[in-house]
């Protein structure tokens, strides 16, 4: 038997499995005061395979205990991705005694040599907490004749028609379906036709409203992802439209296309469902990896690992709405403070250094560009490894340069350039959270999020800020790490 070293790039505060593979979160729920976690799983290899519902559990969405495998292929296919909610009025039957969860997921059956695949939804229920599952006799509850790719249930219950909506991924649309029982469903519509990006099979759909910061107005979000395609460059992807949903249709206000995030590896994310309604949030984690390398990232013994959860809104930029994320505020108390960063300035073509040590790294900076042409940071993970964080004024672009991070020749797609458009470089507001393997980088308060996996020996030694002709100054920030 293989030896694995099973602690390698694992991270200290991002879920991943204890072995094998995992993709995409499905089910996110809060109940009983638990966040639940349920991922797509391959229990018998590192490698995408047999798809099951693998399961883990938390209090903060940052710790997780996992539990037992949720839910195992049978005859109607393997697990693939799909939600959960608390059927709280017992619509569905389920449930005479107290309230319980219920699973909507897809059946996936293989095709043979004469026979295409086939995807339908299908539903399971618990009534422990999600540790253990039936399934309904009745599966699968829902199927179609001719669409192939039928998959990704996300289901909630819409309060002004009192019906449960699904919005489901069926090729280069968004089918949307109702349900008074979760049972028996109905399709209202279809979204996507001449609208948004194609560049790849269209996945699990999210759709939920948020609050314009300051306003107080509501808007609904759809969240799509595309999946891999060869004959584009980016690999997998997750886009969002905004605009009104009134039970039956979504009607898109945007026409431009428009990225939840723009590292590489935030993919198939949705949101939990069930935080109480005076929490308020509306919470998602994406999957961590890119379908262009997933299955060969150099982690040994167990594959991927889930963004840190993030609190959405939507925010009012120079006319234009954006769906801004920043991370849980649970995250807050894993860090401890080890430097403060007040007033200091940078001079053209200087860099102050700082050594930082720590498995986790927080860096939060308030920066004024005085004129410089060019300003960032490296973070060096040991003394020949390191990523790199520029902020380029004249395009107004930070990038993400990942190509001496560590292990990058496991795919020739991964060191690729990451790159994002920030709507001003005078001021700029950087929230930048290291892992094990991963770097998240939010600016000007979650406006905008790059998330990028790397493969350094070890977090962090070191980081230096530079500019470049040209001053900046610090106006205050900090640098804070976590040890467990
Ligand atoms: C997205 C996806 C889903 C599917 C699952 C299979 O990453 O392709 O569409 O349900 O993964 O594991």
């Amino acid at each position: 038997m293989e030896t694995y070293n099973l602690e390698k790039y694992r991270p200290n505060l991002h879920f991943a499995p204890q072995k094998n593979w995992m993709n995409d979160p499905n089910g996110l729920i809060y109940f009983n005061g638990e966040y639940h976690l349920f991922f797509q799983h391959n229990p018998h290899d590192s490698i995408w395979g047999p798809m099951h519902w693998g399961h883990a559990v938390s209090k903060d969405m940052i710790t997780w205990e996992e539990l037992e495998i949720a839910l195992y292929p049978d005859e109607l296919g393997t697990i693939f991705s799909g939600s959960t909610v608390v059927d709280w009025n017992n619509t569905s039957g389920f449930f005479p005694d107290e309230p319980g969860m219920v699973a909507i997921f897809t059946h996936h059956l293989d095709g043979t040599d004469q026979t295409p695949p086939v995807q339908t939804q299908s539903l399971a229920y618990s009534h422990d907490k999600g540790r253990t599952w039936t399934k309904y006799e009745g599966n699968p509850v829902l199927k179609h004749s001719t669409k192939l790719d039928f998959r990704d249930p996300k289901v909630f219950w819409h309060d002004q028609t009192e019906k449960w909506i699904m919005v489901l991924a069926t090729g280069q649309t968004i089918s949307l379906y109702s349900s008074p029982n979760l049972i028996d469903w109905q399709l209202e519509s279809e979204f996507g036709e001449g609208i948004g990006s194609h560049d790849g099979v269209w996945e699990c759909p999210d759709l939920f409203e948020l609050t314009v910061e300051n306003s107080g107005e509501k808007k609904w979000v759809l969240f799509v992802s595309i999946g891999d395609d060869p004959q584009f460059e980016s690999g997998s992807r997750t886009q969002y439209f905004i605009g009104s949903f009134d039970g039956s249709t979504f009607t898109a206000e945007n026409n431009e296309i428009q990225w939840v995030d723009f590292g590489k590896d935030n993919y198939a994310g949705v949101s939990f469902s069930d935080v109480p309604k005076d929490d308020g949030r509306r919470i998602y984690l994406g999957w961590m990896s890119n379908w262009r390398y997933a299955n060969q990232v150099p982690t040994e013994g167990w594959r991927s690992q889930m963004t840190l959860p993030r609190t959405l809104a939507l925010r009012n930029i120079e006319d234009k709405l954006l769906v801004v994320q920043r991370p849980v505020k649970e995250l807050d108390q894993y860090f401890v403070k080890k430097l403060d960063l007040n007033d200091v300035t940078i001079k053209s073509g200087e860099q102050k250094t700082y050594n930082i040590d720590g498995s986790s790294v927080e860096f939060v900076l308030n920066i004024e560009n005085m004129n410089s042409k060019e300003y960032g940071l490296v973070i060096a993970h040991t003394e020949t490894q390191n990523t790199v964080i520029t902020i380029d004024p004249i395009t107004n672009q930070l990038i993400v340069d990942r190509k001496n991070s560590g292990q990058v020749d496991f795919s020739e797609n991964f060191s690729n350039r990451q790159e994002m458009k920030i709507n001003t470089t005078d001021h700029v507001n950087l929230r930048i959270i290291l892992d094990a393997s991963s770097i998240e980088v939010f600016v000007n308060d979650g406006a905008y999020a790059l998330t990028s996996l790397i493969f350094p020996d070890k977090t962090c030694e070191q980081v230096s800020i530079f500019s470049s002709a040209g001053d900046i100054k610090i106006a205050n920030g900090y640098i804070s790490a976590s040890e467990s």
